[in-house]
């Protein structure tokens, strides 16, 4: 299992957070269908039937990405003096991952069934079973509800109702020995909690297991012509490491004194065992990290800032904070001294979408012993050198890409008893920021539209759409989440005013032309967001 994520998943007491497979793909289809029809999100090779997941990106997609990926580059690195950039190769000397951990610890716990000869994670068998008994739970809790009325008291209810216990104390006994298990690494206890608990294969039913192996995440690849261990490289699990390794490069050369942090943006890759949550869980996935290194004995201080950061950064958004949560991590890797998540609650419930994690001098601390180089900065104030602690922030940008579109996703019916769909994206994040449409393909309005677009698509992206009705045309630009709508009638033609219609509100407003390029950049502008921050 994922040596950041062993213990992220548990929460005794409170098995509200597993969610049962199928009903996690059943409450994101709206949202993977609307992201493949309006060209967000497409399966990977499709015409070969895709790649287990693995995504592309389509045109509104990768607008959404850039502008996420730029919202954290500006907020992480241009706000602050003491964070820089880097750009690292995915390929690193393969020493990097023995140093790191990855080679021997970086695993999931894999279980085959012999009959359908599907894979599955281990824990995440036993999650989904468990998960069925909380479904449980909570149907009594709906039928106590409808019973009781207003004098139910959800909290006795759960205490007291014989079924409820008998299912809390179910979820508390296996989360409990799957724990254990996971804890000592003891794959033999996991596989007998499968079996004594009869978990089946979800898919057929067939309880013919065999044994739980661990099942290392890196993809390996050869270097060169030749084959053979020794020439064994790894796509990179995690971007951070090509941070670790050029902390002296960019500290020298940038002349950054400690504290101070290196950020990066770039491809990582997991060959996940689970891959059914849309792009939750990638094989090929995109992180935005940034280590930050500090005077050891500093580094609670700085985790409290970066955790308190982050979460801004998130609520700037707009987000729902109902939404959001922190999440502790309840057993630490034994390198880190602090952890944390920031959860989202996805259709499938809260998940994570970060980390915050302080990681003492473990990562520099190993580089140093495996490759011989003192990885040792000079305090100029303690006149003493010492391997720098580091407190990291780490955000996968498709899972930041789905809270954004699940946040977002609305279906909404309108007063005439229409119904519409509506991407109510953060304006600043927004693949299209304006679409100008004439209100008829004749009289000149068109030619006029034309020239507005061409004025404003210097600063903004834009579209230009004369197809089809103006109110078909609106949900168009709704789908896709487009803020602002201009359209150009006969009255531009006299006086020089157009419509802009708001997304959101669907309120219309006449405006001089001139006026629209400042009006759309006040609403539009990514600045106001990191104000906030
Ligand atoms: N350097 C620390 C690190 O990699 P992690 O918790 O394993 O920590 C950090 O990953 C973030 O990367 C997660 O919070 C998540 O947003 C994203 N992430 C991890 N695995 C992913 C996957 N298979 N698909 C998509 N995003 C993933």
């Amino acid at each position: 299992m994922c040596k950041y994520q062993l213990f992220k998943w548990f929460q005794p007491g409170k098995a509200c957070i597993f969610a049962a497979m199928a009903d996690q793909q059943e409450s994101l289809k709206p949202i993977v269908s609307h992201a493949k029809e309006y060209g967000y999100v497409f399966p990977s090779s499709e015409i070969y039937d895709g790649l287990g997941a693995v995504y592309d990106y389509g045109p509104y997609g990768s607008e959404l990405k850039n502008n996420i990926r730029n919202y954290w580059w500006k907020a992480m690195v241009h706000l602050h003096e003491n964070v820089v950039g880097l750009d690292a190769a995915i390929f690193m000397h393969p020493t990097t991952w023995k140093a790191s951990g990855h080679v021997d610890a970086f695993n999931d716990p894999l279980i085959d069934n012999k009959d359908s000869k599907k894979r599955y994670r281990a824990d995440v068998l036993v999650e989904d079973y468990l998960a069925k008994y909380e479904q449980k739970i909570e149907k009594e809790v709906k039928k106590g509800k409808k019973r009781f009325g207003d004098d139910f008291d959800e909290e006795q209810f759960r205490a007291t109702n014989p079924n409820v216990k008998r299912a809390q104390d179910k979820i508390d006994n296996v989360t409990g020995r799957m724990k254990e298990a996971l804890d000592n690494n003891d794959l033999v206890a996991l596989q007998q909690l499968i079996e004594d608990e009869g978990i089946a294969d979800p898919d057929t039913g067939s309880k013919n297991w065999t044994e739980v192996r661990q099942f290392n995440l890196m993809f390996g690849t050869q270097l060169g012509s030749v084959a053979g261990d020794s020439s064994t490289i790894y796509l990179r699990p995690e971007t951070a490491q090509g941070i670790f390794v050029n902390f002296l490069n960019v500290q020298k050369s940038s002349r950054q004194k400690i504290p101070f942090g290196i950020a990066q943006t770039g491809k990582a890759f997991r060959n996940e065992i689970v891959a059914r949550q849309f792009i939750f869980r990638m094989r090929e996935f995109e992180q935005m990290e940034m280590q930050f290194f500090v005077r050891p004995g500093t580094e609670m201080e700085w985790y409290q800032y970066w955790k308190e950061k982050r979460m801004n950064w998130h609520q700037a958004l707009g987000t729902d904070p109902a939404r959001l949560r922190f999440h502790d991590h309840i057993k630490l890797a034994h390198y880190a001294n602090a952890a944390v998540d920031i959860e989202f609650e996805f259709p499938f419930g809260f998940k994570e979408v970060e980390g915050i994690h302080s990681r003492t001098d473990y990562d520099l601390g190993r580089h140093q012993e495996f490759s011989g180089k003192k990885l040792q900065y000079y305090d100029p104030e303690l006149q003493q050198n010492y391997v720098p602690y580091v407190v990291e922030t780490s955000i996968g940008l498709d899972r930041m890409f789905l809270l954004i579109l699940s946040s977002a996703y609305t279906e909404e019916t309108l007063e005439d008893g229409s119904q519409r769909t509506v991407l109510k994206l953060p304006p600043a994040l927004a693949p299209v920021k304006v679409a100008v449409l004439p209100l008829l393909k004749k009289d000149g309005l068109p030619e006029k539209a034309r020239e507005v677009l061409d004025e404003l698509r210097f600063d903004f992206n834009c579209q230009y759409d004369e197809k089809d009705a103006i109110g078909k045309r609106y949900r168009r630009q709704d789908a896709i989440g487009t803020p602002y709508c201009l359209t150009i009638d006969h009255q531009t033609l006299e006086d020089g005013t157009l419509t802009i219609r708001e997304r959101d509100s669907m309120a219309q407003e006449r405006i001089a032309i001139e006026q629209v390029r400042q009006i759309v950049h006040d609403r539009v502008d990514m600045t106001k967001l990191l104000r906030q921050i």
